[in-house]
């Protein structure tokens, strides 16, 4: 009977009779659909699930666990070290910046979601002055499409971008006629290095298509390429992946850094190690001179490639990766990082709406499409802790609108969901970060209580600005090099390095200049 009033209703609608009509009738008949779903028999209820899913994201995280799987991390790591050609790549930088270097050089940010292109200017050190400043800086979002263009039309791309960062007359006040602005690149990819200013092309994640018929190609010509066709007054210098990029921009500015983290879009983290942690294989083809004068080098673990095995995962994690465009390629990655917290968190609301009543049943249309569900809703989830849920609840129903509102329950959920899922990625960061760690103080020769306090540049927008993401995986670092035995106080220190990727592309140029 109720279906009969209903697609009578609907007649009426598509004939948009009666509006008074229907404003009258249908919250009652909303609620009596609503006292009917109540009625309607789930799978299980809502607690049943929200215990489950507790204790699937926090069991793993006691410090015991997590040391387990820092020590397994480190098992991973010895063949890598030995011989991988898509991680633990090593780079063409073993010097750290002085800090005294200075210049104004172009630098490219090729991240997940934005391209930037910038001015930037090295002063060097002057007490409480800035030493580093963005001249100027254009960002381009990098979206699907940008994502889906192949090959040199991704590099096409880029090179029209820098055309037009080029053509701003602030920059052509810098420019010099007589020669070219050097250039650097932060590549937020896998590259394997042939120089300070070559690499080739390695398979690219994030959903990327530009090594569609590229492959193995040097990166540097597939950039200078279209530049050269117009004529741009530039010269690339040097390629470095995002997060070296991001350890030594905040090595020029304290030089006690030995790592950076990148946690946005993508994950890696870089670290400063003896030449003598990587098998000499892995310096092949590198020259005599590099050799006989580097004691160490910047390496680019690709971090986010291990963890196989070892990160306890859940059903809706093996779903993510299974359905991924290159499922296994960043199993860390898909636990921790941006680009995943909110499809983790999607896949839960999926099956809570079916086999609980979230929602009272009924999914948001949009959130039956993969990776429609961004992490930036799960931060604003969190920062909202007001006792009726508005601004989330608010929020929430304008990007994911449905005939049926949120109810405060259901944002409670939500709000607890985001919570478990950036905790984990935090303990699991901590238990990364801790691998390497100990693989650098072995590397050194040093113990835990002989090796001080380790400063770790962040970049990425959620171990800069997920709520409460970087504390909490402060406390999870002091409690593991606690229990490996760092003295009170010492231990790693997160520092946040702005604008990074920048930064960082331009010290690297004035490093091969010093
Ligand atoms: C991905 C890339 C890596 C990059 C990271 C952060 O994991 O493979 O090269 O550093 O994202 O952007």
């Amino acid at each position: 009977m109720f279906d009969f009033w209903q697609s009578l209703l609907q007649a009426l609608e598509r004939l948009a009779m009666l509006p008074s009509l229907l404003h009258s009738v249908l919250p009652s008949l909303l609620y009596r659909k609503r006292r009917r779903d109540a009625v309607r028999t789930y799978e299980r209820t809502m607690d049943d699930l929200l215990r489950e899913i507790e204790t699937l994201f926090e069991s793993p995280l006691d410090a015991a666990k997590l040391l387990r799987m820092s020590a397994r991390l480190q098992e991973q790591f010895a063949p890598k070290l030995q011989a991988s050609d898509i991680c633990m790549l090593p780079s063409y930088n073993y010097k750290l910046p002085s800090g005294l270097e200075h210049g104004t050089y172009m630098a490219l940010d090729v991240g997940g979601s934005t391209f930037r292109v910038a001015v930037v200017e090295l002063t060097g050190k002057n007490p409480g002055a800035k030493s580093m400043r963005i001249v100027t800086m254009k960002s381009y979002k990098i979206d699907n499409s940008v994502r889906c263009l192949k090959g040199t039309d991704f590099f096409d791309w880029m090179a029209e971008k820098v055309g037009t960062a080029i053509a701003d007359p602030e920059v052509q006040k810098l420019s010099d006629n007589e020669k070219p602005f050097g250039m650097g690149l932060a590549w937020s990819f896998p590259v394997e290095q042939t120089s300070t200013r070559s690499g080739n092309l390695l398979a690219m994640g994030k959903g990327f298509r530009a090594t569609e018929g590229t492959l193995g190609q040097d990166l540097s010509e597939l950039i200078m390429a279209p530049c050269r066709r117009r004529n741009l007054p530039v010269r690339l210098d040097s390629i470095i992946n995002d997060s070296s990029a991001t350890l030594l921009s905040r090595a020029y500015e304290d030089p006690s850094t030995r790592f950076a983290v990148i946690l946005g879009t993508g994950f890696n983290i870089s670290v400063h190690l003896p030449l003598s942690a990587l098998s000499p294989s892995k310096y092949k083809n590198y020259p005599t001179s590099f050799l006989a004068s580097a004691t160490h080098v910047l390496v680019n673990t690709e971090l986010s490639m291990f963890g196989k095995n070892i990160f306890p995962t859940t059903r809706w994690d093996e779903h993510l990766n299974s359905t991924h465009l290159r499922p296994d390629f960043q199993p860390f990655e898909h636990l921790i990082s941006g680009r995943y917290l909110g499809e983790i968190a999607r896949l839960i609301i999926v099956e809570a709406t079916r086999t609980a009543g979230l929602f009272s049943g009924k999914l948001p249309d949009k959130l039956s499409e993969p990776y429609t569900l961004d992490t930036t809703t799960l931060a604003a989830l969190q920062l909202d802790t007001s006792k009726n849920l508005t601004s989330s609840t608010q929020l929430f129903s304008s990007l994911h609108p449905s005939c049926i509102p949120p109810s405060h329950s259901d944002v409670l959920f939500l709000r607890r969901l985001a919570e478990l899922i950036s905790k984990r990625a935090a303990a699991y960061l901590a238990a990364g970060i801790h691998s390497l760690w100990c693989l650098r103080i072995q590397a050194e020769g040093l113990t835990p209580q002989t090796a001080g306090t380790m400063a770790i540049g962040c970049n990425g927008s959620v171990i800069e600005k997920y709520p409460g993401f970087r504390d909490r995986c402060q406390r999870y670092l002091d409690e593991l090099t606690g229990f490996s035995g760092a003295n009170k106080g010492d231990g790693i220190r997160l520092e946040v390095a702005v604008e990074s990727a920048v930064f960082g592309a331009a010290v690297s140029v004035a490093c091969l200049e010093g």
